[in-house]
């Protein structure tokens, strides 16, 4: 179905810095228009001196809402007018919605890392998990593991405090957690203990496509490998898991989920999954080369 645009054409947009090589837009245009819906997705450049400025914008305009992304993720809930219970247990918001000029803040990103688990049927429960990276993704990533009820979380960083800080975070919503240096002896070391392994930093990420969190490390008895990384789809992590004979959850994934939650939000239908990744990978064409 075409995209109608008339006035009654509601606006939705993703507000960060940057934002140019989002596929966002691509994934819920696709999705709004196969339900023939009456809203745009648009991206916008934000930087943090504007963020007030932009929130106020969305509200004035009578926006559905908005997706907010790196940097604005933590530093957007000021500006909001309520909190949804689990954005504010984690401290961090990636979708706004508008409901009656009050701007509700919620995080699915925490769905995008659960639901593609739960589809796969992987279960964690009781088991020890390595997270590499401590930044806003990993913190989602430390409710998630909460709620599938993992044992024990390995939170190893290139930078140690900040490992140590997530790890203390984790400790207090009660998930028994150690923070570690991203190096070749600690990974060595936790890749012996853990079911799986999830990959929470750019590394991999195009124009980086040889470089893995790992290097040449070998995955052991690690089962299950998830990579938040989307561009490429197929990082080197994901493709030396594969043929170790491992599981894999890819980037797209976890960003297709987080997308079709806040689909859900905005709109209270839910989206067309398979035209979401439909869109995914007709766009991400146009970015492989960066
Ligand atoms: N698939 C999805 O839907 C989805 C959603 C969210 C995020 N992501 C991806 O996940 C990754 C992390 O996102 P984020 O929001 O957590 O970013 P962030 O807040 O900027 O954190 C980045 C993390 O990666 C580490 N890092 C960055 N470059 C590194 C390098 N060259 N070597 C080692 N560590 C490095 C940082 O370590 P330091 O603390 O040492 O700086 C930090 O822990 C990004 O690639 C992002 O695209 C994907």
């Amino acid at each position: 179905m075409p995209l109608r645009i008339n006035s009654e054409t509601r606006l939705l947009g993703l507000i960060g810095y940057p934002v140019k090589q989002s596929l966002s837009p691509a994934i819920q245009n696709a999705a709004i228009r196969k339900l023939g819906l009456k809203a745009l997705y648009l991206a916008f450049e934000v930087k943090e001196e504007d963020l007030s400025d932009a929130v106020k914008g969305f509200k004035a305009l009578n926006s559905l809402g908005f997706n907010v992304t790196i940097p604005h993720k933590l530093k957007i809930i000021q500006y909001l007018d309520e909190l949804d219970t689990l954005a504010e247990q984690i401290g961090a918001v990636n979708t706004v919605v508008n409901k009656g000029n009050n701007l509700i803040g919620y995080n699915t990103d925490f769905y995008g890392i659960v639901n593609p688990i739960l589809k796969k049927g992987w279960k964690l429960e009781g088991e020890k998990i390595a997270l590499i990276g401590a930044g806003g993704a990993s913190l989602a990533c430390i409710f998630a593991l909460k709620y599938l009820k993992v044992s024990e979380l390995f939170i190893i960083n290139r930078t140690l405090k900040k490992a140590l800080e997530l790890s203390n975070r984790a400790k207090i919503f009660g998930l028994k957690a150690e923070g570690l240096e991203l190096n070749e002896e600690n990974l060595k070391e936790v890749l012996k203990e853990v079911k799986m392994l999830i990959n929470a930093t750019p590394i991999g990420m195009y124009p980086n496509i040889k470089e893995s969190p790992l290097g040449d490390l070998k995955l052991g008895n690690v089962e299950y490998v998830f990579d938040m990384v989307y561009n490429p789809v197929n990082t080197r992590l994901l493709e030396r898991a594969k043929e170790e004979g491992k599981e894999v959850i890819f980037g797209y994934e976890m960003l297709i989920e987080q997308a079709k939650e806040s689909f859900k939000l905005w709109f209270q239908i839910e989206p067309n999954f398979k035209v979401m990744v439909r869109a995914f990978f007709k766009e991400i064409k146009n970015y492989d080369k960066g």
